[in-house]
């Protein structure tokens, strides 16, 4: 595990961007594995920066989003759709067809489950998983349980995670009650995880996180288990390693 403390969110977001658009340098081809919530934002206008100076081409990429709110529209602002493309693919080259999302709107959530494990199987391994952390531990929507689940399922949100998102809808009653989420063992199938954690709320977690037992009451937890796993923190985040 390789942790990696920053003074100013600055240079955290060019650090995350920097590993990412390596990455697309050298592999041109390269499957990302993509997070949304807020913590992720500045590392993607880095990688848009990056993008426009020419440094990257994103239109031989394949991307896969970890989740997707159950029953929001597509263009609803707090869709993680119209998220990505306002804070990413609107502003790439990268074809629509080839940046995946689970369909939260899909008549049968569960097909719309296996078909999003079959595109991942197609596509072979994902080389980076960009991964935020929940306050409860969770990553992409896979919440703490008694036992995890590998593929992608849909999940019912805790109201703790529900209570954190709610800052971004008009009303905690907006808030969806499900998402659809990658599982665990696909993130933890990725080449490289590149973990962001940000602020001091999440210091406590991180620190469980990394440090603690490998638990599924901590799903972050069993990151701990993973070969290439890179932690981005800010000094707040990082306060106690
Ligand atoms: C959300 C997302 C996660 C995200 C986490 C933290 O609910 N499903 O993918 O990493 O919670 O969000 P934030 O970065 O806004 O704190």
């Amino acid at each position: 595990m390789n942790l990696l403390t920053f003074d100013s969110h600055a240079k955290l977001h060019e650090s995350g961007a920097g590993i990412i658009t390596g990455l697309v340098q050298t592999n041109p081809r390269a499957v990302l594995g993509l997070a949304t919530g807020g913590t992720p934002v500045g590392i993607y206008e880095e990688l848009v920066k990056d993008y426009r100076r020419g440094l990257t081409r994103f239109k031989d990429v394949t991307t896969f989003n970890l989740d997707e709110y159950v029953g929001l529209p597509e263009d609803h602002a707090e869709s993680y759709r119209n998220y990505m493309n306002m804070h990413l693919f609107h502003h790439i080259d990268l074809p629509r067809t080839r940046a995946h999302i689970p369909d939260g709107n899909a008549a049968d959530p569960e097909a719309e489950c296996r078909r999003y494990d079959q595109l991942l199987e197609q596509a072979g391994q994902i080389d980076l998983q960009l991964l935020g952390l929940g306050h409860n531990g969770h990553i992409g929507f896979n919440e703490p349980d008694h036992a995890l689940i590998s593929g992608t399922h849909v999940v019912q949100l805790r109201e703790e995670t529900r209570r954190a998102n709610a800052r971004f809808f008009d009303s905690m009653e907006q808030v969806p009650t499900h998402a659809l989420t990658m599982g665990v063992g696909t993130i933890l199938k990725a080449r490289m995880i590149l973990l962001v954690v940000k602020g001091a709320d999440k210091a406590d977690i991180v620190h469980r996180a990394l440090t603690g037992p490998i638990t599924t009451d901590c799903p972050a937890s069993l990151l701990q288990t993973h070969p290439h796993l890179v932690v981005l923190m800010d000094a707040e985040a990082g306060r106690l390693f």
